[in-house]
């Protein structure tokens, strides 16, 4: 009971959340649609309910007044939904207007968002940087997102920042995002694409310029070579277990990424599309046994002995 109670207050403190000018203009719609719902659920509940009490009476059967065509009321309720429809029509199109303004002649988007079954690659082609599951961006400048699929249909939705754009194979979709706060913004796939639809979260990191810049200038930078010597053999386990099949640790750009790229696979927060934090203990469980963890996904089972997956662990670990 006290859960449910919980679920419903947290609904609601999160239904009109906005951290951005577009997410405001969204719930300003969704604001205006739902008073006037509200509204016309009232009048007709209302309505109902007094005819059922006025005309009901069993000691005294009322019958009402026939009325057959009513010139000035059917003028009345035809013009009155007519202006609130075209109402309806101005805010939605000035909205869209708004959080979809048009993008220049030439412009490079600044992220390419591409979904997976089931995760997501962020490529910032002016960075040249290539990540994953976690959208860095500064707070305060808007930034174009190009959003396309590598297999089925996904859709991209951060609810606190902008609206939901759908990732469809072969036909790239443009959105712009922005954050006015900085803070990590959740989201998730919004369109079912099979066993993982669920476990295709999304987190976006919004922080100050100066911050953001710095995780670029890393996110360039080749992962050091491993100084440890667990590592080191980690990392010739990495190369003979064929894991560069699918994940590289060269951001390349002209590589189609089946996994996700690790160059700095450390300093991500969260592991599996935001499904568990990025603890040795949560990448240990995933490696021996990925389908117990993420039913579904391509990730072979290497079946590795305890001492080779401490090696590989303390490989990743060194991707900082
Ligand atoms: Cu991807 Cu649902």
């Amino acid at each position: 009971m006290m859960i449910t109670l919980l679920s419903i207050k947290d609904f609601f403190s999160t239904l009109f959340a906005s951290y951005s000018a577009d997410e405001h203009s969204i719930n300003r719609l969704f604001i205006i649609y739902s008073l006037f719902s509200l509204f016309v659920v009232l009048l007709i509940g209302g309505a109902i309910i007094l005819f059922i009490i006025k005309y009901n009476s069993k000691k005294k059967p009322e019958e009402p007044k026939q009325i057959f065509g009513h010139k000035n009321i059917e003028i009345i309720w035809t013009v009155i939904p007519f202006l609130i429809v075209m109402y309806f029509l101005f805010e939605t199109v000035r909205t869209m207007n708004s959080i979809s303004s048009p993008v220049q002649e030439g412009k490079r988007p600044d992220v390419i968002v591409i979904a997976h079954q089931w995760w997501w690659e962020l490529r910032y082609p002016n960075a040249r940087v290539i990540t994953a599951n976690e959208l860095h961006i500064p707070v305060g400048k808007r930034f174009l997102m190009e959003i396309m699929s590598e297999d089925v249909i996904h859709s991209w939705w951060v609810p606190g920042l902008g609206p939901k754009m759908d990732a469809i194979p072969g036909r790239p979709n443009l959105s712009w995002i922005s954050a006015n706060t900085q803070g990590i913004y959740s989201g998730s796939c919004s369109e079912y694409c099979g066993t993982q639809h669920a476990g295709m979260r999304i987190n976006v990191i919004a922080e100050n310029s100066a911050d953001y810049y710095k995780w670029v200038k890393h996110q360039q930078t080749a992962p050091d070579v491993p100084k440890d010597s667990i590592a080191q053999k980690g990392a010739m386990l990495f190369n003979q277990k064929a894991c560069l099949g699918c994940h590289s640790i060269s951001q390349d750009f002209n590589k189609m990424h089946v996994g996700p790229d690790l160059s700095h696979f450390a300093s991500r927060q969260t592991i599996l599309s935001g499904m568990l934090s990025n603890t040795r203990e949560n990448v240990h469980r995933f490696l021996e046994d990925p389908q117990k963890v993420k039913e579904g996904v391509l990730m072979p089972n290497f079946r590795m002995k305890e001492d080779e997956l401490n090696k590989i662990l303390t490989y990743l670990e060194e991707l900082k």
